[in-house]
């Protein structure tokens, strides 16, 4: 896209038991989720490993009716989404609107760690599930936590 990717900031996976999936990526990594965080707006627990510049987010749905049941009621479990670092989510997603692309969220909304974060329609990628992720700002610290208006979307 015309505005600048940072990088991969992360891979979502989807699992039906998170404790079971800490224990194999633990396995996996030699070391123990960076990160172990409910975002109640999603109903999902999340837990992320660092492998390298870039982290595997483990997700687990908290209620039926959040989003990643569904998801893991119709395919088991796997690679959900696809998460890219922007430097100005809001720019970003002008640029790809501007594009056609069908947002999931044309404005962004608060997700693990205070991010500002929006989804982008797999339908515009190929099936690609596509999550955008602010990169916080130097000497900006984390972006407060704030009410957003409703959590249809697939998670935080
Ligand atoms: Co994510």
């Amino acid at each position: 896209m015309p505005e600048k990717i940072q990088k991969i900031d992360h891979i979502g996976i989807a699992v039906p038991d998170l404790e079971a999936a800490i224990q194999v990526y633990t396995a996996l990594f030699g070391v123990g989720p960076s990160s172990v965080e409910e975002v109640p707006e999603q109903k999902v627990r999340t837990a992320f490993f660092q492998a390298g510049e870039s982290q595997i987010e483990l997700l687990c749905p908290t209620a039926p009716d959040s989003p990643i049941s569904a998801w893991l009621a119709k395919r088991g479990g796997g690679i959900h989404h696809l998460c890219l670092s922007v430097p100005d989510i809001d720019r970003a997603l002008a640029t790809l609107a501007a594009l056609g692309m069908q947002l999931i969220d044309s404005t962004p909304r608060i997700g693990a760690h205070g991010k500002r974060i929006a989804f982008v329609h797999p339908k515009a990628l190929g099936g690609v599930l596509l999550e955008l992720s602010e990169a916080p700002r130097p000497g900006c610290g984390v972006h407060p936590r704030e009410p957003h208006a409703g959590s249809a979307g697939p998670h935080g």
